[in-house]
C-alpha cells in the first residue's frame, strides 16, 4: 500500500536520508508461468513477511511496486542509526527470503532471492499527488534504485556515502567502482557479507577512530605466511599459537593475517571464535561460537529457526564425497554437543550413551571439516585461548588424531602465556610464536599512527620510550594526547607529554584506569556495573545490577529511577561505544538481551577492580538473578559463579546442578560431576553458614 500521511502530518523538509530498493529475484520469470491469482499470493505473503523486517529496524515503508520495495531511514523523522540501521535490515531481509524459500509450500518459491541497494544522501521530504503521499524525491533514490539493479541476487550492495556513515560497522568486501546507468561518473560501491565473522573481535562491531597501521611485525607475519601454505599439503592439521602478555598484539596480528588471507584468496573458509573467561565452565562454548558466528546463528533466534538454519547450512556445505555419515546426522549430532535440542532426532536416540554421543560428535566434526577442506581453504582462528573450556580443548585435540582421509586445515590460536604452562603439551602440537615488545623507536609511532604526523619527533620517542613496547599502552596514551590537544597544537602537546612525564603510568593498567576517570560519574559507574557482569555483559543483566545499587542507596548515581533507567543506560552505552571501551554485538537492536563486549579482557578487569568490594556482593546477587531467568541453558553457568560471589551458596548449588544436568546432556561427564561437587560443596557451606547472606530482605 501506497503511504497517505494526512497533510501536514510531517513538515515538508530537506534532509539526509537513507534510501533501500529491495527487490524479489526471480519473480519475472516466475510471473510468466503461474496465474497472477498465484503471483498475488505470492507477494502479499512475501511482503507481510518482508515488511515486518523493514520495520523492526527502523524503516518506512514509503511503497512496493510489485516485486519491490522502496524503504527510507530518516524521514519521515531521524533515528540514532539510521544509516547501520538500513543496511542491518538489508542483511535480515536476505536472510527472511530464504527462509521463506525454504519455507513456503507455493510453487516456485524456493527459487527467490533478494536483491538490496541501499544509498544515503539528502532528498526532498514531503508530499505528492492528489492524495497527499508522503514520499521521497531527489538523484539519491535514483541511485540506490540503480546500485539494486546492478548487485547480484542474495547481496546488499551499498554506495560510498553509506559505506562512509557506517564504516568500522560491517563486513564489507569487494569494493569497486561501478558505472551506473545514466550516471556520467563511476561511483564506489561496497558489498555486504553478513554472514562471515572475521574480525578479530568476533562478530563484535568496532568503531574505528582512528586510521592505525599494524608496525613492527612483519617477521611474524612471514612466519604465519609460511606455516599457512605448509598446511594446505599437510595431512593433520597445522597450528600456530602466538602468545605474549596482554596487549602485546596477538589479536590484531591475528586480525591482520587473516585480512592478508582474505585478500589472497576469497574463497577462503574462515571459522572464528573467541573463548571466554566467563564461559569457561560451558562444555563446548568454543564450538557453539565457531559455529554460530560462522553460521550467523544468534541466541535469540527463536530454536526452531536455529535448528533449521543450522541444518541446511551442514547440508549445503555437506557436498558430495563419500564418507562417514549424513549432513542431517551431523547436524543433529554437532547440534547437540554445543546445546541445541535436537531431542527428537532418531540418530541421536540411536546412539546409546551419551559418551558414545560425544565420540560420534567428535567424528562427525572432524568429517564435516574434512569436507569443507576439500573445497574451500579451511581456517580456524580462535582468540584467547588461555579460556578456552574444557570440553573444546579436547575436541580441538582429537583433529590432530593420524588417521585417514586427511584433514589440511591451519588453526592460528592467540594465548596469554599462562595456557602454554598449564598445558605444555601444546607447544609440541603447535608452533609457538612469542611476540616480543615493540623496540622503542619514534619511526615506528609515526608509521602507526599517521595522525601523530605533525607531532615533533621528540614527542614520538618519549611515547615510544613510556608504552615499553606495549602496543596497546601506545594506543591508550596517543588516544589522551590527541583528546589534548587535537589540532596538534605543539605547545599543549609538549605540556601533556610532560605531564606523562610527571606520572609515568606505571603499567598498563594505570592508564586503563586512567582513561575510566576522564568519563562522566554517572557513565562511569555505568561502566563498571558492566564489569561486573563480565566482559562479555548484556544491558538487562546491568540494568538488574543498576536497580539493586539503587535500592541500597550504595554508589549509584541518584538520577536513575525505575524507569529511566533503561534509557539512562543506552545513552551510556552509546557514550562508551564512542569512546571505544566497548563493541556491542552486531545484528541486534537495542533490547534487554542486547550483548556488549570490552573492547579487552584488562580493560574490563581495571574497571570491575574499582567497585568496592563491599558492594560486589549486591551487584552480583541481582547479575546472577538476572542470568537465572534466561531460557538458554550457557547462562546457568554464569549465574552459579554470579550467585557464588554473591555469597548466596543455596542459589549457586541448584545453579551449578541445573549447569551439571546441562552437560551431562551434552555428553560432557566429567565437567558434569565436577559442576556436581561444586553444587554439594555450597550446600554444605550453606549449612555451616548462619548469618543471611547479603542482599536477602
Ligand atoms: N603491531 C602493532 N602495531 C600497531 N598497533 C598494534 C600492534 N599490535 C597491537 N596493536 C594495537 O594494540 C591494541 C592491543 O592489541 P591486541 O588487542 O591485539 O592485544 P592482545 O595481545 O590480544 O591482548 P589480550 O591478551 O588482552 O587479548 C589493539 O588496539 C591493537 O590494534
Ligand atoms: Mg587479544
Amino acid at each position: 500500500m501506497t503511504a497517505t500521511l494526512p497533510p501536514n502530518a510531517y513538515p515538508e523538509e530537506r534532509r539526509l536520508v537513507t534510501v533501500m530498493f529491495a527487490d524479489v529475484q526471480g519473480f519475472t520469470a516466475l510471473a510468466e508461468q503461474l496465474d497472477f491469482e498465484t503471483v498475488s499470493d505470492l507477494l502479499k505473503e512475501i511482503w507481510f513477511k518482508l515488511d515486518q523486517v523493514i520495520e523492526a529496524h527502523g524503516g518506512y515503508i514509503d511503497k512496493h511496486m510489485g516485486d519491490g520495495v522502496l524503504a527510507i531511514w530518516g524521514a519521515p523523522s531521524a533515528g540514532d542509526n539510521d544509516a547501520e540501521n538500513a543496511v542491518t535490515a538489508g542483511l535480515a531481509l536476505n536472510v527472511a527470503m530464504d527462509e521463506f524459500a525454504r519455507e513456503s509450500r507455493l510453487p516456485g518459491a524456493g527459487e527467490l532471492k533478494m536483491r538490496v541497494g541501499i544509498h544515503s544522501g539528502q532528498a526532498f521530504a514531503g508530499y505528492i499527488g492528489m492524495h497527499n503521499e508522503y514520499t521521497i524525491i531527489g538523484d539519491t533514490v535514483n541511485v540506490a534504485s540503480r546500485l539494486e539493479q546492478y548487485t547480484e541476487a542474495g547481496s546488499v550492495i551499498i554506495s560510498e556515502s553509506t559505506f562512509l556513515l557506517t564504516r568500522g560497522k560491517f563486513i564489507v568486501f569487494r569494493p569497486e567502482p561501478v558505472q551506473l546507468k545514466g550516471k556520467h561518473e563511476p561511483v564506489m560501491t561496497y558489498l555486504i557479507e553478513g554472514s562471515q565473522a572475521i574480525s578479530g573481535r568476533g562478530n563484535y562491531r568496532g568503531s574505528e577512530s582512528m586510521e592505525t597501521h599494524m608496525v613492527g611485525r612483519n617477521m611474524e607475519m612471514e612466519q604465519l605466511a609460511g606455516l599457512f601454505s605448509q598446511s594446505r599439503g599437510n595431512p593433520l592439521p597445522t597450528m600456530a599459537i602466538v602468545t605474549g602478555q596482554p596487549g602485546i598484539g596477538k589479536s590484531r596480528l591475528s586480525m591482520e593475517f587473516s585480512t592478508s588471507l582474505e585478500n589472497l584468496d576469497h574463497s577462503i573458509f574462515i571459522m572464528t571464535a573467541r573463548a571466554l573467561g566467563q564461559a569457561r565452565q560451558v562444555p563446548f562454548y568454543l564450538w557453539k561460537m565457531l559455529w554460530h558466528n560462522r553460521l550467523n546463528l544468534r541466541d535469540d533466534d527463536p530454536p526452531r529457526n536455529s535448528n533449521e538454519k543450522f541444518l541446511s547450512e551442514i547440508q549445503k556445505l555437506w557436498g558430495k564425497s563419500l564418507g562417514i555419515g549424513s549432513a542431517i546426522e551431523t547436524a543433529h549430532v554437532i547440534g547437540h554437543l554445543i546445546g541445541m535440542d535436537w531431542s527428537d532426532s532418531p540418530y541421536l536416540a540411536a546412539i546409546k550413551t551419551p559418551q558414545a554421543r560425544v565420540e560420534r560428535a567428535f567424528a562427525l566434526t572432524r568429517e564435516i571439516l574434512r569436507r569443507i577442506a576439500a573445497v574451500h581453504t579451511l581456517v580456524i582462528l580462535i582468540d584467547d585461548l588461555q579460556w578456552v573450556d574444557k570440553n573444546s580443548l579436547e575436541l580441538l585435540e582429537s583433529l590432530f588424531t593420524p588417521g585417514e582421509p586427511s584433514l589440511p586445515v591451519f588453526i592460528l590460536a592467540g594465548s596469554r602465556p599462562e595456557f602454554l604452562q598449564q598445558q605444555p603439551r601444546w607447544s609440541e602440537l603447535a608452533e609457538v610464536i612469542n611476540l616480543a615488545p615493540l623496540p622503542a623507536n619514534a619511526e615506528l609511532v609515526a608509521t602507526a599512527y599517521p595522525i601523530l604526523s605533525k607531532y615533533p619527533k621528540s614527542i614520538l620517542q618519549t611515547l615510544a620510550r613510556q608504552a615499553e613496547g606495549n602496543p596497546y599502552f601506545l594506543e591508550e596514551m596517543v588516544k589522551s594526547l590527541i583528546k589534548t590537544c587535537d589540532d596538534g597544537t605543539i605547545p599543549l602537546a609538549e605540556a601533556a607529554i610532560h605531564r606523562l612525564r610527571a606520572q609515568p603510568p606505571e603499567s598498563l593498567q594505570a592508564a586503563l584506569q586512567a582513561r575510566l576517570d576522564t568519563l562522566p560519574r554517572e557513565i562511569r559507574s555505568i561502566a563498571l556495573l558492566a564489569a561486573l557482569v563480565g566482559r562479555v555483559f548484556w544491558v538487562g543483566a546491568v540494568i538488574a545490577a543498576i536497580r539493586m545499587a539503587t535500592k541500597f542507596g550504595t554508589s549509584a548515581p541518584t538520577r536513575f529511577s525505575y524507569a529511566n533507567t533503561e534509557r539512562i543506560v543506552r545513552e551510556a552505552l552509546i557514550q562508551l561505544e564512542q569512546a571505544e571501551l566497548v563493541f556491542p554485538k552486531a545484528g541486534y537492536n537495542f533490547s534487554q538481551e542486547q550483548e556488549y563486549i570490552f573492547k579487552s579482557s584488562l580493560l574490563r578487569d581495571v574497571a570491575y577492580n574499582l567497585i568496592l568490594m563491599r558492594y560486589r556482593p549486591f551487584y552480583h546477587k541481582a547479575v546472577a538473578d538476572w542470568l537465572a531467568n534466561r531460557t538458554d541453558a550457557d547462562f546457568n553457568f554464569m549465574a552459579a559463579e554470579h550467585y557464588e560471589l554473591a555469597n548466596w551458596p543455596v542459589q549457586a548449588a541448584r545453579q551449578y546442578e541445573l549447569a551439571a544436568e546441562h552437560a551431562k546432556l551434552r555428553g560432557a561427564t566429567d565437567e558434569s560431576e565436577r559442576l556436581l561437587s561444586l553444587a554439594v560443596a555450597l550446600r554444605e557451606k550453606a549449612k555451616s553458614q548462619k548469618t543471611f547472606p547479603i542482599g536477602s530482605q
